[in-house]
């Protein structure tokens, strides 16, 4: 288990740029490796999720090169062209990975098994199966949760549904299977989420209609080579924009941040909260929106979170509880139930180490209500959750005294280099 110290420091200054786009680059290895000829990813996110979903197309047959670092060519093997797993296929931690490969296998001729860590291996796969079922596919499960056995050689069919919770992983999951499906499956979510499997189906040839809170396509079409740049991902920049925020005479710039509207919830929140972060240099990068961020230091005051942005921050509001506990006044969080089956419990997780570092949390059953005031020094627990250490790391950085975080070796799954980053922008955090 590694814990580090963050200690009191800043400001923050310079020019970063962060890790590529998890999402983005799950899929770009999964549409990349369906595909018909070979695709060149470049930005990959060499992150131990990502990873995971490479080495499972490697054991499904493909060859997958990486001749520098952030960069894969993807040796496609067409839309029936995998083979058996020569084992179980490890997702680690990444629910990513196992929501959509399940989906995928779900359409194969041999049969497969999924399995993750102890955190993976805790969270809800039903929201899946029950769709995936629906259509015609064949899942065993440990009760709902993995490892996933899933049965080959099923026809499938394609479905309406509608999403019960805004999520593109269950989205993403039916659009995979529904490739190997006979006839149309359209979905329907109860708030837009994240279009990236639609909008790389469609780069890759595929034809599907889609709009916000919807998504059309059927199966027996195929799916053409395409090079992917994929952008850095604003769930990694989030921590660097929240901390030059916080942190006094602060001034830095994000350079090529992808800002899809389904992601950049946090921004709304935070100007909302009065921080100052302007974006320059707009422009299109393997077809979605980036541009550069300048954060300044500013004053933030508490808000109630709008409860429409509530999915397009949803893997924010980590960073966002540490933003709402240095604030002046009381932030309000509801609509957030999710947050409960992610990683962790970051309800939970998030109120009982702000607590521990003086500040004042209620948690409700969907989210929190947070009492701006000053982190003092602590021992808190990150429950092996990245986005709740980076956190956690960023309150460090303005408390009186070093806080301790327990548990941070999960920090590799999304964001690798991030101590070192962090470091060279001003934080003071090291290994404990
Ligand atoms: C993701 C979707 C979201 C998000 C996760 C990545 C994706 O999960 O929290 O980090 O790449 O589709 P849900 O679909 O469970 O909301």
């Amino acid at each position: 288990m590694s814990d580090w110290i963050s200690a009191p420091a800043g400001p923050l200054r310079g020019e970063i740029r962060v890790p590529g786009d998890k999402s983005i680059s799950h899929r770009a290895i999964m549409f990349a490796s369906l595909a018909e000829g070979s695709s060149r990813i470049t930005g990959f996110l060499e992150g131990e999720d990502t990873r995971a979903t490479s080495r499972a197309f490697a054991q499904m047959g493909v060859r997958i090169e990486a001749p520098r670092p952030s960069e894969r060519i993807v040796h496609g093997v067409g839309l029936h062209g995998l083979h058996a797993p020569d084992d179980e296929i490890d997702c680690g931690n990444a629910g990513t990975g196992m929501r959509l490969l399940t989906g995928l296998l779900a359409g194969q001729a041999f049969d497969s098994t999924l399995i993750g860590d102890e955190s993976l291996s805790k969270r809800p796969m039903r929201r899946v199966i029950d769709p995936l079922t629906r259509m015609g596919a064949k899942i065993e499960s440990n009760d709902g949760m993995p490892p996933l056995r899933i049965c080959g050689k099923q026809t499938l069919r394609g479905i309406e549904y509608d999403l019960p919770v805004a999520s593109a992983q269950i989205k993403s999951a039916i659009l995979l299977a529904g490739l190997y499906a006979d006839g149309e499956s359209l979905v329907h979510e109860p708030h837009p989420t994240r279009d990236y499997t639609e909008s790389m189906l469609r780069a890759f040839g595929w034809p599907i209609a889609f709009g916000a809170g919807w998504a059309k396509s059927s199966g027996g079409h195929s799916l053409r080579a395409t090079d992917v740049a994929v952008p850095s991902d604003f769930s990694s920049a989030a921590f660097f924009i929240v901390a030059a925020t916080l942190a006094h005479g602060s001034e830095i710039v994000l350079r090529d941040v992808g800002i899809n509207p389904r992601r950049t919830g946090l921004l709304t929140a935070l100007r909302m909260m009065g921080a100052d972060i302007r974006e320059s240099n707009p422009r299109t990068l393997g077809g979605e929106p980036v541009a550069d961020m300048i954060v300044r230091h500013a004053p933030l005051r508490g808000i109630d979170v709008p409860l429409e942005i509530v999915p397009d921050m949803i893997d924010e509001f980590p960073i966002l509880f540490v933003a709402a506990a240095a604030a002046h006044g009381t932030t309000r969080i509801c609509g957030a139930a999710e947050l409960r089956v992610k990683e962790s419990d970051r309800i939970a997780v998030m109120a009982k180490g702000l607590r521990a570092l003086g500040i004042r949390v209620e948690e409700t059953p969907d989210g929190a209500i947070i009492e701006g005031g000053k982190f003092s020094g602590g021992g808190v627990d990150s429950a092996g959750d990245h986005r709740c250490a980076m956190s956690f790391a960023v309150a460090g950085l303005l408390a009186a005294t070093p806080v301790r975080i327990a548990d941070c070796a999960n920090v590799a799954t999304s964001f690798p280099g991030f101590v070192e980053l962090a470091r060279a922008s001003g934080f003071f955090l090291t290994a404990a």
